[in-house]
């Protein structure tokens, strides 16, 4: 079962208690957009549509400091003023996201420069380097009078930090940044010998004579250095990060008593995120599901359990989603009817405490005019406004969700810097990517609905049942002992291929593949075999004629004390060892040398997970149907494309709508029900329909 997660921030009852015990309800309101005159019809709006919370000010900066050091407060503050006595709680931005035109003419310096040299542009948004001090002070100047300000308005529950940090701008490689580079190297290694023996710079003539002559991995003729690159995302995360901290420090010694956030975007490379949630009293996420994909629910459902993950099964506040369409991917349909309420639903059964839309009114200029609103061009007398507004007055119900936990038994470790260390050039293979291995791994046990908590590889990972361990390719010392002792005091792991190859500075672990493994998973493996792109291999079950086939990646190894599990039954490596098992100390470890066809791994998974007991909420749901459990509800949410039956024994009530289930659940397509149990008896009435 999901570990206790630590105590929570005290500053979140001031969130909860703006919200009245009520999940948040809401989203991004920019009225400076608008004429004034709009803004009592925004406020009336947002009380038919049961509105409780709202984002302010996140591009605002250029209206509130109009000229450096000259502040513009009272348009805010009539804003403000009008939420308040409407009772709409505000999630207030600090604006910094987006630099008024006058900092990059004051301070050219303050642009972000690419690995090619290229100075960015204002113009857009996020066009700041990370490192610039002018940058830097502006905001901390911004957040301070934000926070002096505002920090005691009455409508205030919230600070919401900047904007999805790095989302355009993830790394800048300007000479500023190269000299936070080099602190940052000292820190680490203590001066360039050790930047020298971290990265093998005997390798190449890369040898470096001083710290001075050290650069980011700017545009170089062939393959840059990995160590000098795995160390500069490094390097980007935290830099990035201490402009956050330096905003938050300023909001918690002026208003110590207001939660702080800052919207994360799920699996999201740049940032490591476990660093990036340690520092934030709560975690927040804008999720943008791809209605291009075959299943966009899949990515849904695995962005809110990494999110949820983040702070140890703490609520999230779903910060961004589209009421319907988008506009920056090459084709934007909308949500169709009932779609934009069946995520929603799915967020919060995995964990989330906010429903907050992207955004409230939609632009009549600007780059997002074609992205969807709560107040569509249309205005309200519109299909988005009234399914929102249904919404709205649906999640005003569910008063017992709020705060509760979704249990898990089963973990699956991500560590962001074995990621990026997997991902760069010069490898066995380019097509091994690390979110498709994870989305493989995670996919059966979604669709078994067991639910799935993330955790890093360094975690106590006792409480869980199963841990599954996909392409860990980097690991320390101190977390490949974790997971020996996790199997040797009896848990059971499943790790695939290309695991345990290197060291935190991506020097390969010598003594045969993968060294620090090799005992517990009882084998070793002597050369990687990837396969062409579209080739496939036979796989054999071995204990029957089963099978199926793999792509993608094959190893030759060689069991040494292993259960061969699978063999290959094609190809150069015919007859070797595919999957094995090996039993060590009071465990078990499975390792997958391949990638199995998904109906082999979805047969793997749930095997090894039936084996120790992982059991989904409700048996037999048909397929399509997602049932989590999160705190006494139960969430069950029909993707699939038809009217769905679930045999529910016993006697349950509908959180939604007050109605009873008796025995069984049925669910139009694209229905939810949110369930508790009913002990009272009432004859005769069950729902047959979720609307
Ligand atoms: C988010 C961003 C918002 C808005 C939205 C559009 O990434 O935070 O400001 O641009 O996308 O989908």
């Amino acid at each position: 079962m999901s570990p206790t997660p630590p105590a929570e921030p005290p500053q979140l009852a001031l969130l909860r208690e703006r919200l009245g015990g009520r999940l948040a309800f809401g989203g991004d309101y920019n009225p400076e957009q608008w004429p004034e005159a709009v803004w009592p019809e925004d406020i009336r709006l947002m009380r038919e549509a049961g509105v409780n919370l709202v984002t302010v000010g996140v591009f605002s900066w250029a209206r509130l400091e109009p000229s450096p050091g000259r502040f513009d407060f009272g348009w805010l503050d009539r804003v403000l003023a009008l939420l308040a006595d409407a009772g709409i709680a505000v999630d207030l931005a600090t604006a910094t996201a987006s630099p008024p035109p006058w900092l990059a003419r004051r301070h050219p310096d303050s642009l972000p420069v690419t690995a090619d040299g290229v100075r960015l542009w204002p113009g857009s948004r996020q066009h700041y380097c990370p490192s610039s001090p002018a940058y830097r002070e502006a905001a901390v100047r911004m957040a301070t009078r934000m926070a002096t300000r505002y920090g005691h308005h009455p409508a205030l529950a919230l600070w919401h930090v900047n904007n999805e940090y790095a989302a355009h701008t993830d790394a800048c490689y300007c000479d500023r940044c190269a000299e936070g580079f080099r602190r940052w190297l000292r820190l680490r290694y203590g001066g360039v010998q050790g930047v020298n023996e971290a990265w093998g710079t005997d390798f190449w003539s890369q040898r470096y004579g001083a710290l001075e002559e050290v650069n980011p991995p700017r545009r170089a003729p062939y393959s840059a250095n990995p160590g000098q690159q795995l160390d500069y995302r490094r390097f980007m995360s935290d830099a990035v990060l201490e402009c956050f901290v330096l905003e938050r420090d300023v909001l918690r010694r002026i208003t110590p008593q207001v939660p702080v956030t800052t919207n994360f975007m799920g699996l999201f490379k740049p940032l490591d995120y476990w660093s990036w949630a340690r520092e934030e009293d709560v975690v927040s996420h804008d999720a943008y599901p791809d209605l291009e994909e075959v299943r966009p629910e899949l990515g849904n459902a695995l962005a809110s359990d990494l999110m949820r993950s983040l702070r140890h099964g703490r609520p999230w506040l779903l910060m961004e989603t589209a009421p319907s369409a988008i506009n920056w991917r090459p084709r934007n349909p909308p949500k169709g009817p009932g779609l934009m309420r069946l995520w929603a639903y799915q967020s919060v059964a995995r964990g989330a405490d906010a429903i907050l839309y992207f955004q409230w009114r939609a632009s009549r200029r600007g780059a997002e005019k074609f992205h969807s609103a709560v107040v569509p061009h249309g205005g309200p007398d519109t299909r988005v406004f009234r399914e929102v507004s249904r919404l709205g007055a649906e999640l005003a119900r569910l008063t017992t969700v709020p705060g509760t936990r979704v249990p898990a038994e089963v973990a699956l470790l991500l560590a962001w810097d074995s990621w990026w260390a997997l991902e760069l050039d010069s490898k066995p293979s380019t097509d091994l990517r690390l979110l498709d291995r994870i989305t493989a791994c995670y996919t059966p046990l979604w669709e078994a609905n067991l639910p799935v908590d993330f955790r890093r590889p360094e975690d106590d990972l006792s409480a869980y049942r199963l841990v599954v361990v996909p392409n860990l390719y980097l690991v320390s010392d101190a977390a490949a002992a974790n997971l020996v002792g996790y199997v040797e005091a009896g848990g059971h792991l499943v790790m695939s291929f290309f695991s345990g190859i290197v060291d935190p500075g991506d020097g390969v672990r010598l003594g045969g593949y993968p060294a620090p493994f090799r005992d517990l998973l009882g084998l070793r493996i002597a050369e990687f075999w990837p396969l062409r792109e579209g080739e496939t291999l036979d796989v054999v079950l071995a204990d029957g004629p089963a099978g199926g086939t793999a792509s993608l990646w094959a190893e030759d190894i060689s069991v040494q004390g292993a259960d061969v599990l699978a063999r290959f039954a094609s190809g150069e490596l015919a007859g070797a060892p595919a999957v094995t098992r090996h039993r060590y100390g009071s465990g078990v470890a499975t390792y997958v040398g391949t990638a199995p066809e998904p109906g082999l791994l979805r047969a793997l998974l749930l095997d090894a997970a039936a084996a120790v007991g992982v059991r989904p909420p409700v048996a037999d749901v048909p397929a399509g149907v997602e049932v989590v459990r999160r705190g006494d509800a139960l969430f069950v949410l029909n993707h699939s494309g038809s009217e769905a039956r679930v045999r529910l024994p016993g006697r349950h009530r509908s959180l939604i709508d007050e109605r009873e289930v008796l025995d069984e659940l049925v669910l139009a397509p694209r229905g939810v029900a949110v369930l508790v149990e009913a002990p009272a008896l009432a004859p005769g009435k069950t729902i047959s329909r979720s609307a």
